[in-house]
């Protein structure tokens, strides 16, 4: 077996438990390339200062092409002895090229090295999961699109509230994903600081052009203190952070497909190659997708809250506890993607079913607030009018009678401000189409949400 790269002050080789209990090849194997395109950028630096003469660069360079393609291709594989990617990678070059791959590492520390992997591998997870989101969005504008006229209860506390539209609730998610695509943005800007130049935590002593790293490796910014340069794990929370947000949106998102898609509910269906059976019960049709985003929200959250606890009071600079941050974050980040994928195909297949939700209008006094508006705009100060429709609500309740079916001769009895334009105002109908504030109900503002959407993805993916 090959000495380890860092095995001169040892005087007896690693406990095999140790080299177990210490390797992290099986989760950080997955940033190689990322490892080894710095490296080749690296290379390029050290010939910049004259650290390696250019036929030693080409061939460093080739070299890691060559382990490149040999990984791409399985031909290579790791080993738990060398501990993480890049030692691994580090010990396969200098088996194939000899002396000069024992030169790469001059002036770098596994410290600033691993972050920038991280930091290169978290930018374009970032950039992969806005691409999702904004799919997702556009399969969500597609489906309101196609119900701006249907109307169904809204809710809160789950009780029937006012009426509103299938699209502008439909909406409603996507100006959540479009706050989750601010918020991975911001991740991906937060981690597009080049940490690499840093050495283990002082700097490095060679003059290595940071400015020529960071161009080359696309990082618009360069970490200004070596020190918080490879103790900085900021940037990973905040992809965990907007990951976790992201499946709080999904979650709600879940409870309602599941709700909505119930025998009770029946507002939707479901398509049955989104949904599974029972083993036991022949009838049985479940939303396994969504209940399952709606779990998987937990083990999301339990990534951030692992990530936060990791960080906490770490001194300063580098501690191999960090090593624990990547498991978090490509199991969130995997987890996320995973979501919006299988969402982006379910959420096409959604059937609405127009007829129950339309009964469903017809029950739970939705218009119980127009009225109220109706008598305010009479003259009655608010709070007197909401009392007496909720009065006139307890009434019907009692005569089990809908809003819309109480007669003129009725509503005069609780306020002589009744007149026959109530009627106008009685429908789900009316209520919704009165919104026509910004943000309102009315399907002019939703032809308008839906048209500024689609402008805005257009322009999001120009
Ligand atoms: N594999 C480690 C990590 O992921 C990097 C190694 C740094 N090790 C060290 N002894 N300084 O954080």
């Amino acid at each position: 077996m090959a000495a380890k790269p860092w095995s001169g002050r040892f005087a007896k080789a690693t406990a095999k438990s140790v080299e177990e209990f210490t390797a992290s090849i099986d989760v950080d194997k997955r940033l190689y390339k990322e490892d080894i395109v710095q490296s080749m950028a690296y290379a390029r630096a050290l010939l910049k200062a004259k650290i390696l003469s250019p036929a030693e660069c080409k061939k460093t360079i080739k070299g890691l092409e060559e382990i490149l393609k040999g990984i791409d291709s399985k031909k290579i594989t790791f080993k738990k002895e060398y501990e993480d990617v890049h030692m691994n990678i580090e010990t396969i070059l200098i088996s194939k090229i000899g002396d000069t791959g024992k030169k790469l590492h001059t002036g770098r520390s596994r410290n600033d090295q691993v972050a920038t992997d991280l930091r290169m591998y978290l930018k374009w997870r970032a950039i992969e999961i806005i691409s999702l989101i904004t799919n997702l969005q556009s399969v969500i504008i597609d489906l309101a699109e196609a119900n701006i006229n249907q109307i169904m209860p809204g809710y809160t506390h789950l009780q029937r509230a006012q009426p509103v539209s299938f699209a502008h609730y439909l909406m409603a998610y996507y100006e959540m994903l479009e706050r989750d695509k601010g918020r991975f943005t911001r991740a991906h800007q937060n981690a597009d600081s080049l940490p690499l130049g840093s050495g283990a935590l002082a700097g490095t002593f060679f003059p290595i052009d940071r400015k020529f790293l960071a161009k080359e490796l696309g990082f618009s910014k360069i970490c200004q203190n070596s020190i918080d340069a490879v103790s900085d794990r900021d940037f990973v929370l905040d992809s965990a952070y907007a990951a976790s947000v992201l499946m709080m949106h999904l979650s709600r998102l879940s409870e309602e497909l599941v709700i909505f898609s119930s025998f009770e509910f029946d507002f939707i269906e479901i398509s049955d190659d989104f949904c599974t059976g029972s083993s036991l019960m022949p009838q049985k049709k479940n939303p396994d997708v969504a209940e399952l985003t709606r779990g998987k929200t937990g083990r999301v959250y339990g990534e951030l809250m692992s990530l936060l606890t990791l960080l906490k009071a770490q001194p300063l600079a580098y501690n191999r506890d960090m090593q624990e941050d990547k498991e978090a974050i490509f199991d969130a980040l995997d987890t996320v993607s995973a979501c919006l994928s299988v969402y982006i195909e379910m959420m096409r297949e959604i059937k609405v079913n127009k007829a129950v939700m339309e009964k469903a209008i017809k029950k739970g006094f939705l218009t119980a607030t127009d009225l109220v508006y109706y008598l305010v705009n009479k003259g009655i100060p608010f709070r007197d009018a909401h009392h007496i429709i909720g009065k006139i609500v307890a009434y019907c309740e009692d005569s089990n009678m809908e809003l819309e079916y109480i007669s003129l001769t009725e509503l005069k009895k609780f306020s002589d401000k009744f007149g026959y334009d109530v009627q106008r105002i009685l429908s789900c109908e009316a209520s919704v189409n009165a919104k026509t504030v910004i943000g309102g109900t009315s399907p002019e503002r939703i032809k308008e949400a839906v048209k500024h959407a689609r402008a805005n993805l257009l322009h999001a993916q120009a």
